[in-house]
């Protein structure tokens, strides 16, 4: 089954090995609240392991909201099937994502947030970070007042993915793999959501790649500034299929 840990009170890590030859592994994250809530599904191909996984931490029936950053496999692929165990479940996005993805690629009616939205979900409240084009047109970053957690998905990836949380500096493994991967298109978007993630002073990185950052967080955002990771990668290793 998929790893769980509590990283935050009543925030758990849903954690699977995706590429374990590069150490890279994938994340979502369930809040067990009033409005149980996730933030990201992971991907559809996973569903059966991670729905588990969930179960082990809330009733997925119950389920009250699932956030999807942007449109990716690894962060909404098993939406639907979320959606179909929960009757009252509505998908959350930015605008963007809402309007020309979600309203088409889910099974119900979503629900559009801004930076005026607030989700109260009993103890734990999410706000929500627009942040374009970091990584993809319609990407918004939910954050979670009561805890200080940001659940920055593709931003502060890194390696280790087994181990949770992490007050480690890795940010020369995060560089390596950004100049790997080449996600971010532009630099101006890049620091335009690292203002707005350092706005809310978090204490907790709930990162969608490698481990929860817990400590270290002026280091991350300070390299992601002051360092060349944004520009044209024509060929990712990472995205070989599954047993090419
Ligand atoms: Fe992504
Ligand atoms: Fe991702």
């Amino acid at each position: 089954m998929a790893a769980v840990d509590e990283i935050a009170p009543d925030i758990f890590r849903i954690n699977m090995m995706t590429v374990p030859d590069e150490d890279f592994s994938t994340s979502f994250f369930v809040i067990r609240d009033e409005a149980p809530t996730l933030v990201e599904t992971g991907f559809r191909r996973a569903y059966e392991e991670t729905h588990d996984a969930v179960a082990a931490v809330i009733d997925p029936t119950t389920l009250r909201y699932l956030v999807v950053p942007h449109l990716e496999g690894d962060e909404c692929g098993a939406l639907n099937p979320f959606l179909a165990q929960a009757p009252h479940a509505v998908p959350v996005g930015s605008p963007i994502g809402v309007a020309l993805n979600l309203s088409d690629f889910a099974d119900r009616e979503p629900r559009a947030v801004d930076a005026d939205t607030e989700l109260d979900l009993g103890e734990h409240k999410l706000r929500f970070l627009i942040t374009p084009y970091v990584h993809t047109w319609e990407s918004m970053l939910p954050y979670d007042v009561t805890s200080g957690t940001v659940f920055c998905s593709d931003v502060f990836i890194g390696p280790e993915g087994r181990r949770a949380v992490t007050d480690a500096d890795q940010t020369d493994a995060m560089v390596r793999m950004y100049r790997t991967v080449g996600i971010f298109p532009s630099r101006a978007h890049l620091n335009h959501a690292l203002d707005k993630i350092e706005a809310v002073h978090p204490q907790t990185l709930a990162c969608h790649h490698g481990s929860v950052k817990a400590g270290n967080i002026a280091t991350y955002l300070q390299v992601l500034r002051e360092t060349d990771v944004t520009g044209v990668t024509e060929w990712n290793p990472m995205l070989e299929p599954p047993g090419s």
